[in-house]
This record gives C-alpha cells, sequence and structure tokens, in this order.
C-alpha cells in the first residue's frame, strides 16, 4: 500500500498496523494535524522505530487554495507526537515530492497498490491535477475523512478535520476517483478504544505500544479535558479497512460531495442519502466493522500475541 499521512498521533498507530499487515511502498506527507517539517520528521521517526526502509516524501505544505482555519496540534501535540522530544530520526526524505512519488510509484506497479488517505488529500489532488489517470492505476483507495450525517470535529461544526483543512482538495479527489471506501469521524466515535484496552497495550505490547503510550499523552490529556475517555483513533479504522476489507460488517454506496462555500459548512461532506442528484455513487460509506477483528489488528501491530 502507499500511506497518504499527516503524523499525527492516530496516523502513527495506523502505520504501525500497516507494517505489521502488509507491505508499505511508502509514506507522503502532507501538513494537516501540524505544519509538514514536523509531519515530514514524524513520519521518519516511525521509519525509525519499526526498523523498516519505507521512503518517506514530503508533500504539500499548505491547502490548495485556502489558508487553513485550524490544525489540531491541541489535541496531537505542537509537534504531532505529544511533543515527547523525540532526537533527530536517522531515517531520511527522499528528494522527490510527494505527488511525483504518488504518480510514479502507481506507474511502475499499475493496480497493485491501496492508496490509504489518512491526511488532507492535498497531494492527493495535486497528483490528481498532474495526471488524471491516476485512478486508473490505484487498486483502491481508502479515505479516513468526512462525517456523514453532519456530525464534525471542526469549528466548521459538520465539517471533519482531513476535508476541512482543504476542502477543495477533497473536491478534487471526490470527483476524480469512481469508486472510494470512506471511513468517516462518526464511524471513528462508534468504534473508540475503551482505557481498558488502552492500558492493555500499555502492558502487554512491546516497544511500539511504549512509543504509542508516549505519543498519545497530549491526546488523552485533551479527551480528560472534554470528558471523553480512550482512545479515539480515527485513521487506524480506515487503516484497518484498508488492510482486509471484509471487515466491514454494512456499507452503503452514495454519492458524497463536499461543500466548498458555507459560512458555517465550509468543509461538510454532503452525502446524498436519498438519490436525489441522481450521480453515481463514488463512495462506499462504512457503518458498520467487525470491532473485534479491529482491535486484534491493533494488538498484533502493538506487539501483543493471540
Ligand atoms: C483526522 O484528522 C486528524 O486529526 C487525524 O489524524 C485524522 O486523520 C480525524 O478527523
Ligand atoms: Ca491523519
Amino acid at each position: 500500500m502507499l500511506i497518504d499521512t499527516d503524523p499525527g498521533v492516530d496516523d502513527a498507530l495506523a502505520i504501525l498496523m500497516a507494517h505489521a499487515h502488509a507491505d508499505v511502498a511508502g509514506l507522503s506527507v502532507a501538513a494537516g494535524n501540524v505544519g509538514l517539517g514536523h509531519t515530514v520528521r514524524n513520519a521518519r521517526t516511525l521509519v525509525d522505530l519499526i526498523d523498516a526502509r519505507t521512503p518517506v516524501f514530503a508533500g504539500c505544505s499548505s491547502p490548495l487554495v485556502r489558508r487553513p482555519e485550524e490544525d489540531a496540534a491541541f489535541v496531537h501535540g505542537s509537534d504531532g507526537f505529544g511533543d515527547v522530544g523525540f532526537p533527530e530520526p536517522q531515517a531520511g526524505v527522499e528528494d522527490e515530492s510527494a505527488a511525483l512519488a504518488l504518480l510514479r510509484l502507481t506507474r511502475e506497479r499499475p493496480g497493485e497498490l491501496t492508496l490509504v488517505a489518512l491526511a488532507p488529500l492535498t497531494n492527493v489532488a495535486l497528483a490528481l491535477r498532474l495526471d488524471p489517470t491516476l485512478p486508473d492505476r490505484v487498486k483502491r483507495l481508502v479515505v479516513m475523512g468526512g462525517a456523514v450525517t453532519g456530525h464534525g470535529n471542526t469549528g466548521k461544526v459538520p465539517a471533519e478535520f482531513n476535508v476541512g483543512f482543504d476542502p477543495e482538495a477533497a473536491h478534487v479527489v471526490f470527483e476524480a476517483f469512481p469508486e472510494f471506501d470512506l471511513v468517516d469521524w462518526e464511524a471513528t466515535l462508534r468504534y473508540a478504544f475503551d482505557d481498558a484496552e488502552f492500558d492493555h497495550w500499555l502492558t502487554a505490547g512491546d516497544e511500539r505500544a511504549r512509543f504509542f503510550g508516549q505519543v498519545f499523552g497530549t491526546a488523552r490529556a485533551y479527551n480528560r479535558q472534554n470528558d471523553r475517555s480512550g482512545v479515539i483513533a480515527a485513521d487506524a479504522l480506515a487503516m484497518a479497512v484498508a488492510i482486509d476489507p471484509s471487515i466491514v460488517v454494512r456499507s452503503e454506496r452514495r454519492h458524497v460531495a463536499v461543500e466548498l462555500d458555507g459560512r458555517l459548512t465550509r468543509g461538510a461532506t454532503v452525502v446524498d442519502w436519498a438519490g436525489r442528484l441522481k450521480r453515481p455513487a463514488n463512495a462506499n460509506i462504512a457503518l458498520e466493522i467487525d470491532a473485534g477483528r479491529f482491535a486484534a489488528m491493533v494488538r498484533r501491530a502493538l506487539g501483543i500475541q493471540g
């Protein structure tokens, strides 16, 4: 698979899962949760942790059109990794920029690679503008993004962060791909892990679990301040769907568009539930997931057997 990412605490968990369960051809990195300097560095820190040779490609440092209204440092920490203060990573960063890498790698392995989009869709949209035939060469696209009934997680109330950060990019991608799997924020909330599960990871897991425990510190404190517990891991859920689509117990195919203008709603995902627009469905929206298998995938990625 190819992973487009803005690490990010839940991106980190997703990338650990990918390395435990799949073959990762590259990490293309965008700005999002925090600035590009931090997200690229965090991707390199992850490559060090898993001792992989996975190439890291730096991509877009800002959205396609407008300045973002917010980042997510208040959840992920000002450096995106819980302000732990990790040392300078050993893993390098490639010269090739992310959008060009997405195009090249899919040309080298046409029809083989699943693209897992865990960040604002800026890099993927730019790649599509450079080469609109990209969808023909991607085996599957799995997107973590959107809030399918308007319960978002940003200041624009119905907008989810990845889509809200760069709505134009999401629009370009949703219009260009005839079909993609969508794992939205609302599904994420339904499949959060409780504190007991998180504590089990820390006691039974290996160095990957300890790493996750460290980077999750800021997010845990933020959750507690907001009367939430456990681990809300949006990107990990999307990664589970990417690794094994049969984990989705119920999904619905619908046309999904992105609101680009609304004063209160810019960045919202508008799902045509009733088919009024008469447009073909582009998104396969994951509604129910096998929670037990999701938990098992995460445990294995953190070094917990059985
Ligand atoms: C998404 O936004 C980011 O904060 C997370 O990493 C995830 O990709 C959730 O809305
Ligand atoms: Ca992310």
